[in-house]
């Protein structure tokens, strides 16, 4: 697959997607993350005397008044801080004022278009790889690199139809995210040991399939871990219960006893305790501390660890100690440790333990459907 290091940049109109889909609260950037990690593609395309134009995503656009909340000014204005050098915004997704200042730009300029989803009224132009729009960004460019490793898991005009239409390689934010779950995915260092949480069992079902052949173990907390208890004919009180999936549960807990392990004790709203002693009216909503002392057994040993989704509602402090606690082992055991998805990065960096794993990926979606082993059709198509 190519690179961006494999083009000669120079003078050339270079556009990037990046995945500048970001947290904002009242215009406000809440993590800056997915912006500092796309710095090194675009500096070097700066360097390397491009005129570099940007394209994202911000939120989902469904009717007119998405669009206020979700333009890329706020965006703009910190990519310009974080290079130090100014950065063109143009409030348009096509037309001759983008036209123009693309014609305008000087070598090593940057300017970013407007959120690409303003396309997605009134018919889903980016969302549904509309044809037209693919080929019309495509022309405003004499070469495509794709960094947006958030958004590889979608289809979109943004990334696959410019890719379909312009000479095209991978950022090295793609890059660096492939180089390191891949591996851990394909071939990992043994044992290895997955962590999954969050609310929904739906939400894992693809990748406990696929992994549950790869992996030594499954450690499962978070809200899905009512469901399995529940298929294992353990009273969960008012805990959240995915209903749907109880069979699927009940299968996986029959096939892979041995690899599945669930919390032993629990925190309610009430108190910690054992599973067999949650009442009806309570609610679970982290794992316990002998739960963590469990999942340190597993852990310690485990030269390959994946973590995807905290292990209990981490948001409240009083049901933070399950997901602080599994930071605090892995702090201390040398391994490949590996972690993705939203929640599970928005945890680790608000308990300060970033700087322990080996990866943190910036992606929600793209990273659970690598773990699913499905082809991303974002990278799929610059192959
Ligand atoms: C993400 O945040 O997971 C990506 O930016 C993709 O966003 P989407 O789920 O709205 O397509």
């Amino acid at each position: 697959m190519k690179t961006i290091r494999d083009f000669d940049l120079n003078e050339k109109k270079v556009l990037i997607r990046v995945d500048f889909n970001v947290p904002i609260k009242d215009g406000i950037i809440t993590d800056d993350t997915r912006i500092k990690e796309s710095l090194k593609t675009i500096n070097y395309a700066i360097e390397h005397n491009a005129k570099v134009i940007l394209l994202s995503h911000l939120g989902r656009i469904k009717e007119e008044s998405d669009k206020i909340k979700n333009t890329l000014k706020p965006v703009s204005v910190r990519l310009s801080e974080l290079l130090n050098k100014k950065v063109i915004f143009i409030p348009n997704t096509r037309g001759i004022e983008l036209e123009n200042a693309i014609n305008n730009m000087n070598n090593g300029d940057v300017l970013l278009i407007e959120n690409t989803r303003f396309e997605d009224l009134p018919d889903k132009k980016e969302s549904k790889n509309d044809l037209e729009l693919g080929k019309y960004w495509a022309s405003l460019g004499d070469l495509y690199i794709n960094d947006a490793f958030g958004t590889a898991h979608r289809a979109h005009a943004s990334n696959v139809g410019i890719a379909s239409n312009l000479e095209s390689g991978v950022g090295f934010l793609i890059e660096k995210e492939l180089n390191n779950l891949l591996p851990a995915i394909n071939n990992p260092q043994k044992p290895f040991t997955v962590i999954l949480g969050g609310a929904k069992v739906s939400d894992k079902i693809g990748v406990i399939e696929n992994l549950v052949n790869i992996a030594d173990y499954i450690l499962i907390g978070g809200g899905m871990a009512f469901t399995f208890l529940k298929a294992s004919n353990v009273e969960i009180g008012s805990s959240l219960l995915d209903e749907e999936n109880i069979d699927f549960c009940k299968k996986i807990l029959k096939e892979y006893s041995n690899k599945i392990i669930l919390p032993i004790d629990i925190v309610t709203d009430k108190k910690e305790c054992f599973i067999t002693d949650i009442t009806k009216e309570e609610k679970g909503l982290d794992i316990g501390s002998k739960t963590v002392k469990l999942f340190k057994q597993y852990l310690e040993n485990s030269k390959t660890i994946i973590w995807n989704g905290p292990v209990g509602m981490f948001e409240e402090e009083k049901y933070s100690k399950g997901t602080k606690g599994i930071c605090e082992i892995l702090k201390n055991i040398e391994a490949v440790k590996i972690a993705g998805g939203g929640d599970t990065a928005s945890a680790i960096k608000n308990f300060g333990y970033q700087n322990i794993f080996t990866h943190i990926s910036t992606g929600g979606g793209a990273s659970l459907e690598l773990l699913e082993g499905k082809i991303l059709p974002g990278i799929d198509v610059i192959k």
